[in-house]
């Protein structure tokens, strides 16, 4: 097969890509690198372009066959989206729609699409299942609803078949394969602990640990990155099979409190890594895991690595890293 990827020179992408070559499929990442890295697509075919620009991307694409579109070009910063909305819906929703506008002119029928857990905004249920309300309480995550609700919409003319793959929270990486997340600025916890564990001047703060939960920090659902992208595969082998629009959580159902996955990444690194107890951050819900029984039925797919297993892949990459910014520097 061959397929197209948007986004693959980002983090997760770059990942989907590793996973797709891994099993003899043809790769190309359509990007424009405003987050991409060019290190993380050596040796794939890349088309360089911004998903915003229909004519660009229609003379870049046409008359190309695509067996299905793997769709993770995004803005996906939440403060940002607060302060930019009008970028975050043209980049997101328009890119989108540029993105189907060709994918149904060219005659690929098979999208998956990155969702979030963002679409559900604060839970009112210990376990997020997929028909819980979608009321995001951010730009971001109203931008991600529209994009499923778009899908949805050309799914039900019968020219698309879709899945929407809600994640949680992505983590892990592969040094043996000299992939991992870099982000500037990076919001996400596990990075940042690694990085200031490394050296870096990061002032690590655990926002709030008088929450509701066993050791009074939040809780979150981490899965793999490497566990995400064979969820990718699949769900397209699903659309190859039997077609449809499908909405799946990728969870691991149990979710790690902060401090559980400070205390990982102590065990990792082998020492005490340096942190205050701030307050909490407003918009910040104790508990955001995932109901992850549909993504195993449906897709056979329950997350194969634990929290360890992530943080120690991270803190492997985390050394390539600093030498990989060290040569680019
Ligand atoms: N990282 C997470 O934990 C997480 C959680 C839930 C959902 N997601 C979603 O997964 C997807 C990938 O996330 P990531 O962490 O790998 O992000 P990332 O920023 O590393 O990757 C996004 C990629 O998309 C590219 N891109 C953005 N806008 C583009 C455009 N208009 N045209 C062409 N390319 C464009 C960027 O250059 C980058 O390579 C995003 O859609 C994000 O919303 C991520």
């Amino acid at each position: 097969m061959h397929y197209l990827v948007t986004g693959g020179a980002g983090y997760i992408g770059s990942h989907i890509c590793l996973e797709l070559k891994a099993r003899s499929h043809e790769v190309t990442v359509l990007d424009d690198f405003s987050s991409g890295h060019r290190w993380a697509v050596a040796g794939l075919e890349v088309i360089e372009a911004d998903l915003r620009d229909l004519e660009g991307i229609r003379p870049a694409l046409a008359g190309r066959r695509f067996d299905g579109v793997f769709h993770l070009a995004a803005k996906s910063l939440v403060g940002e989206s607060a302060q930019k909305p009008l970028y975050y819906y043209q980049n997101n929703v328009s890119g989108t729609a540029n993105l189907i506008t060709v994918a149904l002119e060219e005659g690929w029928r098979d999208c998956v699409f990155s969702s979030t857990a963002a679409v559900y905004g604060n839970p009112l249920t210990p376990l997020i299942a997929e028909t819980h309300p979608l009321n995001p309480i951010n730009v971001y995550g109203q931008t991600k609803r529209v994009m499923e609700e778009l899908l949805a919409a050309v799914h039900a003319q019968g020219d698309l078949n879709a899945a929407c793959l809600r994640y949680f929270n992505a983590a892990g990486a592969s040094p043996e394969d000299q992939r991992g997340e870099w982000h500037e600025p990076e919001t996400h916890l596990i990075p940042n602990i690694l990085r200031g564990a490394a050296g870096d001047d990061v002032a690590l703060t655990l926002y709030g640990d008088d929450y509701p939960t066993p050791d009074g920090t939040c809780i979150r659902d981490y899965v793999h990155v490497l566990d995400l992208a064979d969820a990718h595969v699949r769900a397209m082998e699903l659309l190859h099979r039997a077609g449809g629009f499908h909405q799946l959580n990728l969870g691991n159902g149990q979710g790690y409190s902060v401090k559980e996955v400070l205390a990982a990444c102590e065990r990792a690194v082998g020492a005490s890594i340096t942190h205050t107890i701030g307050p909490r951050r407003p918009g910040d819900p104790a508990r955001l895991v995932a109901e992850a029984q549909l993504a195993e039925e449906v897709l056979g797919w329950t997350p194969s690595r634990g929290l360890q297993a992530i943080v120690e892949s991270a803190w492997a990459w985390e050394q390539h890293r600093r030498q990989l910014k060290h040569a680019l520097d």
